[in-house]
This record gives C-alpha cells, structure tokens and sequence, in this order.
C-alpha cells in the first residue's frame, strides 16, 4: 500500500509531467507562430525560447500566440505570466519587458520599431512578472496603430538582464514617452539576453490600404511529438498579418498551461480518487 504522501507526491510528478510536456508543445507552437508571422526574421534574428510568456488582458483574459485584438481591448496593461519549458528552467534573475510594434509583415521600418513597453529590472514571481523592484523607462502605451495601416505584430518579450546591463542615456530614466528605437540594436547594445520568451498580438484600426503579404497558417498538429494526444490535432490559424483566417479564434494549443490540457481530465479524475480513498 503506498503511503499518502508517496501517491500525493507521485500524483504530483504525473501532473508535472504533463503540464511540462504541454510547455514544450507550446514552445514549438510559439516558434512556428513567430516564423509565419515573420517576426522571425524581421525583429529577431532566431527565436528559441526557455519558456511561454501568457498576457492576460483585462476584460479580454488570456490572449493565444497572433490573437487579433481591438485598441480598445489592449487599452489597459496586461498581466504577464511565465511558465518555463521544464523544470530546469529557473527564472530567479532580473529581466527586462518590453512591447514593440513591428508593424506589417514586411514593413521596412528606418526608424525602427515604436516602443509601447519598457520595464527594466522586473522579476518572475510565482510565475508573474513583478514590477516592485523595477523602472518603468516607458510604462505601458496600448496599440493604437494609423487606421489604415493593416495589422501591426506587437510583439511582448521578457530578456534576461545581467549585472552588466546598460542602458543608453536617453533611455535611462523612468517615464521616457512612446517614441521609435531601433529595438535589436537597443538588445545587443545593452547587453541584454538571451530572450527568455516572447508572444505576440495583431490589432488593426480600419481597414487596410496597404498592400499585406499573405503569410501561412500554423497547423499545431504538425508540431506535436508522435506520442501526443489528440489534444493536439486542432489546426490552428494564427492570421499573421495579411492572413484573413481565424486569427480570433483562441488556440487551444497554446497560451496558458493548463487550458489546454485535455489530459488533465484522467489526471483530475486520478486525483480525486485517490484522494477518496485516502480520506
Ligand atoms: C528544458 O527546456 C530548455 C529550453 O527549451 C531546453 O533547452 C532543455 O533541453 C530542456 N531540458 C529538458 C531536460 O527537457
Ligand atoms: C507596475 O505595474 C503596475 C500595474 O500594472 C503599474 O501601474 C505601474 O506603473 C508599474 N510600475 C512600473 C515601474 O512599471
Ligand atoms: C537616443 O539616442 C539615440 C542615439 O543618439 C537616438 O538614435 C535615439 O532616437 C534616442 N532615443 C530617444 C528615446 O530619445
Ligand atoms: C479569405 O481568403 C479567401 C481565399 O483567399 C477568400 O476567398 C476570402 O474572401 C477571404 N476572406 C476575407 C474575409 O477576406
């Protein structure tokens, strides 16, 4: 007969196991969406995250990877939670925050992306990312793209910030208004990295009178390792920019941890009764 902390504990290892191997699914999700979407190349050189990043908006809750979202709906600041690829994933250090809008797919952008976001020195706790110890360089300005200028790829990333971080003078001291920066360059140049992780979101104001490329959708089956479940299978379109899929629709796929654990069911069902029988 097991003792009762022997099975709470193993209960405990299932339900790690699943939610860690839901993780990995997702960092492969987000890694297709940033790729369809373009963002990888045109922001980021690559992409390969340690962990999901979740923005749960008020009024909204949590968005899912290329979500189409109203100014009004990304008015207020959103919470951002972490949940790490695996369990040796530690997020005890400081990092910075930041939201840039990169624009259109293809946009060529001289003056560089327009800073919506700019946190330094946040920390992740209990996978939230806190604000108490940091400096708020520019706190947060909601999209409000040009009506007409197509869906713009605002994309939100949590870096590491080492001890050796510097930032440039003019964008040193809390409360810098929105303006445009060259954002790889303001990465590389202070020092920050690597990228812990990163999501994204499409608003659009009006309709388009720019000419968009289509970009192609993510079908999260495909991502899926063989032994996946079929919690797996729903194909997902994440509607980068110039897509006219389903961008709407939330992906179960992604996101948060547990919404789409469809094997968390038995595991709950698991747990209830063994909890029956022990009490
Ligand atoms: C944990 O996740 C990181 C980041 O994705 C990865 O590099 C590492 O190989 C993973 N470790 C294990 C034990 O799966
Ligand atoms: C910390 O977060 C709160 C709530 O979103 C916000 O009101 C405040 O301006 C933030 N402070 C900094 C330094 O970013
Ligand atoms: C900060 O200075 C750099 C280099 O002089 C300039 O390119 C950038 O526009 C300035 N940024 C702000 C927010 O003033
Ligand atoms: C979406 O794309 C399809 C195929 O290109 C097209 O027939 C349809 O009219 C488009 N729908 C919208 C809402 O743009």
């Amino acid at each position: 007969m097991f003792s009762r902390s022997s099975v709470i504990s193993l209960v405990a290892l299932a339900i790690s196991s699943v939610a860690a191997q839901d993780a990995s699914l997702g960092i492969k999700a987000i890694q297709a969406h940033f790729t369809q979407s373009h963002l990888v190349p045109d922001l980021l050189a690559s992409f390969n995250p340690s962990a999901l990043l979740n923005l749960n908006y008020p009024g909204v809750g949590p968005v899912t990877p290329g979500q189409k979202l109203t100014k009004e709906q990304v008015g207020p600041t959103p919470a951002v939670t972490i949940t790490p690829a695996n369990s040796s994933v530690t997020l005890t250090g400081t990092y910075t925050l930041a939201m840039v809008d990169a624009d259109i797919v293809g946009a060529v952008l001289p003056e560089g992306q327009t800073r919506h976001w700019l946190v330094n020195g946040v920390k992740v706790e209990d996978g939230a990312v806190t604000n108490a110890t940091a400096v708020g360089i520019t706190t947060y300005a909601g999209p409000w793209p040009a009506p007409g200028s197509g869906p713009h790829r605002y994309v939100v990333a949590l870096y590491e910030q080492p001890s050796t971080f510097t930032p440039p003078d003019n964008l040193s001291a809390p409360n810098i208004p929105v303006s445009t920066f060259d954002w790889p360059a303001y990465v590389q140049s202070t020092g920050l990295g690597p990228l812990v992780a990163a999501t994204y979101i499409n608003v659009e104001e009006g309709t388009a009178t720019v000419s968009l490329q289509p970009t192609s959708a993510v079908v999260t089956s495909t991502l899926a390792p063989s032994s996946a479940t079929s919690g797996a299978s729903t194909p997902s379109n994440s509607a980068g920019a110039g897509g006219n899929g389903s961008g709407n629709a939330p992906n179960p796929n992604t996101g948060n941890a547990f919404r789409s654990m469809p094997a968390l069911a038995p595991f709950t069902l698991l747990v209830g009764g063994l909890a029956a029988l022990l009490l």
